[in-house]
Parts: C-alpha cells; structure tokens; sequence
C-alpha cells in the first residue's frame, strides 16, 4: 500500500447509511444496492457498521491485499466472560499477522499439502454421491427434498471432520458447534447468542484436547496427527483446528446451496452443465463469484493509510464486501449474468494476498463433486418452493433449498 496520499480523482467520504445488513428486502439481492453504490464511489461510509467499506473490485483488492492494513483480534469483552472463544481465536492464523502468521500458516500448509485433498477425493466422491442419491430417492418418493440438510449442511462438516479425524461422539456435535459460534461474527449479536458461542467454544476446546492427547499416542493419517508431527504448539492447535472447522465449514454450505440456486434459477446454465461434465472447474468459480457465501472481511490500519482515496487512520478498521467485488462490470463482462464457463474469473471469494484461502483446493473439490452428482442423479431438478434464507449478512446463505424433478 502506497503513502497516504488521496487520489485526486475518488471522492475523499461519501457518508451514507448504504444498507441495513439486517434488511430482508436487502439480503434477498444485496446486488442492485451493492451496484448503486459501486458507481457512486470505491468506498462508503457506513455508520451503522461502525466502519468505511469498500464495494469496488480493485479496492477490496486492496483492502485484502495491503500490507499497512491486517486481521488485528481484539478480544470479545468482557474478556472473563469469553475465555474459550478468545483462546480460539488468538491462536488462528486467520487472527494473526507478521512473523506468527507466516509462522503457523507455513506449519498448516506444510502439513495440508502432505496430499489431503488427494487423500480425501475418492472418499468425497463417494460421500457426496451417496448424500445426493439419498436426496434423489427422497423427490423421487415425497415429490420433494431439501438440499440444504440433506447435503449442502452435511457434507462439509463429514469433510473436516475426516481431515481431522474426529470421531464420535464430537463428530455428530462439530456442526452445532460451528454454526453457534460464527453467530459472533455477525454486526451485533445477541446476548444469549454470544453466551451460546462461548459454550460451544468451550466444548470444541475440551474436544480437540481430548483428541490431540489421544492422537499423540496413536498418530493416525489425518491432519490433527500431521500438526502433532510437526510440533505445533497445544493452543494453536486448537485454534488451527477451530479456523479449519469454522472456515472450512460454513463457506462450502452456503457456496453449495446458493451455487445450486443460482444454477435453477438459470436453467440453461444447468443445462450447460450437465451436458458438459468439462465445464465443473469453471462453474465451481463462477457459482462462489456470482453469490459470495462469505460478504465481508474486515481489516485494521496498523498505520495511517489510505484506500482508493478514502483515509483510513491508524487503528481504525475497513471492510471489503466480496459481494460487491464480484459483480464490479470494471472487471467481469456482464457481471450479474450467470456463465458457467466464464474465464478468466479473478473474484476474491477465497481472499487475496497473505490469508488467501488455504483450502481453496479441498472447497473446490467438495463443490464440484456435489455438482457431479446432481448432474448424474438429477439431471432434470428444479426448485420446488421459493426458498427461505438465513438473516445473516457476512454468512450469506439459505435456510432450506427445496428440490423438485421436472
Ligand atoms: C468455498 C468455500 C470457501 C470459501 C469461499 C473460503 C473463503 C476464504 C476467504 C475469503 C479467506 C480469507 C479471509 C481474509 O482474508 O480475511 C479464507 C481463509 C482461510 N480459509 Fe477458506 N474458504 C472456503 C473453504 C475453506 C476450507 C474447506 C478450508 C479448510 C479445510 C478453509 C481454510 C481456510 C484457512 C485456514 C484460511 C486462513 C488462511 C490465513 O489466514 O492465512 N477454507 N477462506
């Protein structure tokens, strides 16, 4: 990031109320606002976020990318009452910048690399066809199913719990663990809210101990046994194996139901898709660009700085919404249409710079293979209600995903 010199041509502040993230009519197309807002200015005020936000592609680019800005946690206050979810965040990587992130995301990806996604493929395949088989069965005998709990929810919660080798019974509990959890991202939580994620924290912590000791006496090939072997410290194993569960978790739900969303309601797309098995790769792309599971990432000032024009003082935070980037006309031809086969397609939905997503791989592995198996087991699929969505706004992502044959 350059010095912190306004741009003489992008507008210094434009102070706005640009959305209510808690709007239904909002979050049912945030993307007419987004647009709106895009062609008024790079980045916005935004009051009730407490925050600026950046809307277009190159300068949540920058927001994500720029070396004066960083993940900066401040513990959830009171302090005393958040113990085990501050342990768990002060210990990620995602957390953390400078020496101990390089640190400890060199440490994870050494040990990610150590051929996991090729390791799981056969066994994500095969999960993922009999997850969609029984769905299938299920419109096929009850005229309907969803596919949000019978797969979207499921399947990459089985996915990390595999990778790490979590058994019974905290494997059955990972998913209600998580999703209490990341209840603490959204702009003001509620009170009960934030008790329940400290609770689920606290038994994810006792969980992943229990595991770690077991796993240091009997090493498996999973990758809590691969972090044990390269000596990874007992907190940060935790909080690796947290990120993993909560990153790696509830952005491939949301990427699959809203994906398959965006395939129905662009039938000739789908089309495309099942007449060509080649074009998965691409679609898998689009489908994250086109509906962004994950809308917005914060970062801190570590210094004064600046972006697109707009000052962002030491200490004071900005977002970018990948929502917004990713339908920015600067950088994709008609971005609001839905091409499976769009290339190039540099959308930041798995981040940019140094916490760009460390499994992209196995995300896009886990997608493609759930739009394989659609494509063989129901080919000719529809959407059989208006589905309902979650009120979240940084977790963007539907309720119920109701399927139909034609
Ligand atoms: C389609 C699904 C996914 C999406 C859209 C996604 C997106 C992202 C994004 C945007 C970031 C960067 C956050 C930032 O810059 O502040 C990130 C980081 C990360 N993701 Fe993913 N992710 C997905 C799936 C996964 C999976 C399956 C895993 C692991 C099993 C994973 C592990 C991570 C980790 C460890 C980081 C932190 C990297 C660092 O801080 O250096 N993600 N992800």
């Amino acid at each position: 990031m350059g010095p912190a010199t306004p741009r003489p041509e992008a507008p210094l502040t434009t102070i706005t109320t640009p959305f209510d993230p808690g709007d239904p009519g909002f979050l049912a197309d945030p993307y007419p606002t987004f647009a709106a807002l895009r062609s008024a200015a790079p980045v916005h005020e935004h009051p009730g976020l407490g925050m600026p936000v950046a809307v277009s592609h190159a300068a949540c680019s920058a927001v994500l990318r720029g070396r004066d800005l960083g993940r900066i946690w401040a513990d959830a206050e009171p302090a005393a009452d958040f113990p085990a979810f501050n342990l768990l965040h002060r210990n990620s990587l995602l957390e953390r910048e400078g020496e101990p992130h390089d640190r400890l995301r060199t440490l994870v990806a050494g040990a990610f690399n150590r051929g996991h996604t090729a390791r799981l493929e056969p066994w994500v395949r095969g999960l993922a066809d009999r997850l969609v088989a029984d769905l299938a069965e299920q419109v096929h005998t009850d005229g309907s199913a969803d596919l949000m709990t019978g797969v979207a929810a499921t399947l990459p919660v089985e996915v990390i719990a595999e990778l790490l080798g979590v058994p019974e019974p905290a494997r059955s509990a990972l998913r209600g663990w998580s999703n209490t959890i990341v209840t603490m991202y959204e702009p003001s939580p509620a009170r009960v809210r934030r008790a329940a994620a400290e609770r689920a924290a606290a038994e994810f912590v006792d969980a992943l101990r229990g595991l770690a000791a077991h796993r240091r006496r009997h090493p498996g090939p999973d990758l809590v046994s691969d972090l044990l072997a390269a000596e990874i410290d007992a907190d940060e194993l935790v909080g690796t194996a947290a990120l993993l569960l909560m990153a790696g978790h509830e952005a491939t739900v949301n990427v699959i139901g809203n994906g398959v969303l965006a395939l129905l309601r662009h039938p000739a797309q789908w089309r495309r898709l099942v007449a060509d098995p080649g074009l998965d790769a691409a679609a898998v792309e689009e489908l994250i660009r086109y509906d962004a599971p994950l809308q917005l990432f914060e970062r801190t000032a570590v210094v004064d700085t600046a972006v697109a024009g707009h000052q962002v003082p030491a200490g004071t935070k900005i977002a970018a919404l990948l929502g917004a980037a990713a339908r920015d006309p600067q950088v994709f031809a008609d971005p609001d249409d839905l091409d499976v086969g769009r290339a190039p397609n540099p959308h930041l939905g798995f981040g940019a710079g140094v916490h760009y997503c460390l499994g992209a791989p196995l995300a896009r592995l886990e997608v493609a293979a759930t739009l394989d198996a659609l494509r063989r087991r129901l080919p000719d699929v529809r959407l059989a209600a208006e589905p309902p969505r979650r009120p979240d706004f940084v977790m963007r992502g539907l309720r119920e995903l109701r399927l139909a044959t034609a």
